[in-house]
């Protein structure tokens, strides 16, 4: 539902538009309507609007585009991470464990779960989502928990390519994943995904993989370069995937490719904490002239998180990124990572015609996101012009 009637957010302490070019303002102004943003200036020339909004000097900014999560999923891991916390390595065997509880839940079940973590990111300030599918990995379950994406996710994607189930061989899943199971998921998926990784798909499988998802007209992402140099970054480039994501082993070629292309890295630090894995190199990343994407990976597994500000603060904390390069990864980033960055239906930046989609932290400007860590500063958000309730 769009609003039709003008509201003004006026006394913003610090506007963080991510309009190219543009950087922190001061004492400013944003006018909505219909869902879209009409005017933005300084709040002392703001014009007339139906309902005013003082935010009192505090600071908006885009909301978070999460790029990157696994929601369609039952049960609870919490064992195996107190496992890693004890030493055991991560391996991603436990999708296994997921993938049963998955299929045992009912629809509603899992529609309920995915319901759940959505408010709690929204709430938080993720205003566009991506989610996969990947604990089904049999055609009826990738079906339904597609269908059941597409109904409260922004952007779906096919993740058929998780890993092998148990009690199939590899080359039958292949074609079932690239033949039928496409098929059945192909109404509700714009992308298609891999975990391209030693213990899940080679580059060669990975490869099959996208190309069957191309030709099906969906866009390509990679899990790639996580747990070792699997070939995934470099898979994603020749294909020119919209994203490749983890991304934590990067080998100098891999940089200089990711350098030269189009493909997005996309970072999940959340992740690389709950596994213990180093931290993607996001600054070595960034400064050979990479695009970088923060997301949140919310996931049972290596990911119980659907906090954007967490992943943003542990990236300026630890991944030494400046706080402008972190909300810029966490918005524009994350839009360019889901090629929804341009055009009417661009989201992660505020532009004059383009979605009001935004978020209010009670604070003065955005360096209190890392400088008060683990603090949730997100206090109202606003989807296509319309106030959520909290
Ligand atoms: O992105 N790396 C592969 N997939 C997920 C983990 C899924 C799981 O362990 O359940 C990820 O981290």
């Amino acid at each position: 539902m769009t609003i039709e009637t003008s509201e003004l957010i006026t006394d913003i302490g610090e506007l963080t538009t991510q309009a190219d070019g543009e950087p922190r303002r001061p004492d400013r102004a944003v006018l909505m309507q219909g869902g879209r943003i009409r005017w933005i200036g300084s709040a002392a020339n703001a014009p007339a609007a139906d309902t005013r909004v003082s935010v009192g000097g505090r600071a908006v900014l885009p909301g978070w585009v999460d790029s990157h999560t696994h929601l369609l999923f039952a049960g609870d891991r919490s064992a195996e991470f107190e496992a890693r916390m004890q030493g055991q390595p991560y391996a991603a065997g436990g999708i296994r464990q997921t993938v049963e509880a998955t299929r045992a839940a009912t629809e509603a079940e899992l529609e309920s779960n995915l319901r759940r973590l959505g408010a709690e990111a929204l709430a938080q300030g993720t205003t566009f989502l991506e989610t996969k599918t990947g604990y089904g990995l049999d055609v009826d379950s990738e079906a339904r928990t597609a269908r059941i994406g597409a109904r409260h996710a922004d952007v779906v994607s096919f993740l058929g390519a998780h890993v092998v189930p148990d009690g199939i061989d590899v080359r039958d899943y292949l074609d079932l994943v690239t033949g039928p199971m496409l098929t059945a998921v192909r109404p509700w998926v714009s992308f298609i995904d891999v975990f391209c990784e030693n213990g899940a798909f080679d580059v060669e499988q990975s490869r099959e993989v996208l190309l069957a998802g191309r030709t099906a007209g969906l866009g390509l992402r990679v899990h790639g370069n996580q747990l070792g140099h699997g070939g995934g970054i470099a898979l994603a480039v020749e294909l020119g995937a919209a994203s490749v994501d983890h991304c934590n082993v990067v080998s100098p070629a891999d940089l200089a490719a990711l350098a030269a292309s189009g493909t997005v890295a996309t970072v999940l630090p959340a992740c690389d904490l709950s596994t213990r894995q180093p931290l993607a190199p996001a600054r070595r990343l960034l400064d050979a002239g990479v695009t970088v994407a923060i997301a949140t990976n919310c996931n049972p597994g290596t990911s119980y998180t659907t906090s954007m500000q967490f992943c943003v603060a542990t990236a300026v904390l630890q991944m030494e990124l400046t706080v402008e390069e972190a909300v810029w990864a966490a918005t524009r980033g994350g839009a360019q990572a889901l090629q929804r960055d341009t055009g009417p239906d661009a989201v992660g930046s505020l532009v004059v015609g383009g979605r009001a989609d935004l978020q209010v932290l009670d604070a003065p400007s955005v360096a209190h996101l890392a400088y008060r860590p683990g603090v949730p500063l997100t206090i109202a958000v606003w989807q296509h012009g319309q106030r959520m309730p909290r």
